[in-house]
């Protein structure tokens, strides 16, 4: 397989400027000895953006912001724009995450709208998807991540198969503690990998990345890593803690 491993932490609503300096700083010291075999992003709150950029600055590490507004500008008091992102020279974006569809909801309209505005501002989306408890136990969860890939990309022109992430994170095994197993994450993912064949041809879908998020740990990390079809993790609750988030990077290295 081509396909470099992508360690993305998501630290959703957690971290000041500070905090989050002094954890890229460490997390500099750890990672940039380690020689690129495995790409490392961490997405931190929009106010903690910019120490983080700064404190990146000639890493090899990344970063990306949680959420989005469609528009280039406006009227939308709250809101941050792609361009507002790009120009800040942040790269990924999470889009679509299951805790933006439940408490704020989007919607798989919205969700594509975002997709299509952080394509075309040549950010990177990480494109989140997955099912709840009562849809994997009804049988339904392939083709219900399936409905959600293609919704939202639906009419996207891509070219470019790094330009998008796609991560598929059963609603029920994130911040639960209880993860998919590597075997049914592995049916999700070549799933979804096919409708991207489908719709991106062969060789897009044999580049483009697919990520496992959910309660992902120091422990839980090498099953998934093993399977030649997981291109890497979207990490949420231990991507707060320097050691763990080390660790789970080391482990895909
Ligand atoms: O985006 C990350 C996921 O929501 C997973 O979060 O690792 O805390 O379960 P978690």
């Amino acid at each position: 397989n081509k396909r470099t491993p992508l360690v993305a932490g998501n630290w959703k609503m957690h971290k000041t400027p500070a905090e989050a300096g002094n954890f890229v700083k460490l997390l500099r010291e750890s990672v940039d000895q380690q020689g690129g075999s495995v790409e490392v992003i961490v997405c931190p709150p929009f106010p903690a953006l910019a120490a983080v950029a700064s404190k990146l600055a000639g890493s090899e590490i990344g970063w990306g912001a949680q959420n989005m507004h469609w528009e280039a500008k406006g009227a939308f008091t709250g809101e941050v724009s792609a361009p507002m992102l790009q120009a800040m020279g942040c790269h990924y974006v999470i889009l679509g995450h299951s805790e933006r569809r439940g408490h704020f909801g989007e919607n798989d309209e919205v969700i594509r709208k975002k997709l299509t505005a952080a394509i075309t501002c040549g950010l990177r989306p990480i494109f989140c998807l997955g099912e709840d408890l009562a849809t994997r136990e009804a049988g339904q969860a392939v083709e219900h991540c399936r409905k959600q890939l293609r919704a939202g990309l639906e009419g996207l022109e891509l070219n470019q198969p790094l330009a998008l992430v796609v991560a598929y994170e059963p609603i029920w095994a994130i911040g639960t503690g209880k993860t998919a197993t590597a075997e049914d994450a592995v049916e999700v993912i070549s799933a979804l990998r096919q409708e991207i064949a489908d719709m991106y041809g062969e060789e897009f879908a044999s580049i483009m990345r697919i990520l496992y998020g959910g309660s992902v740990s120091p422990e839980s990390i090498s099953s998934f890593m093993k399977e030649e079809m997981i291109d890497g993790v979207l990490v949420g609750g231990a991507s707060l803690d320097i050691d763990k988030f080390t660790a789970i990077i080391q482990t895909t290295a």
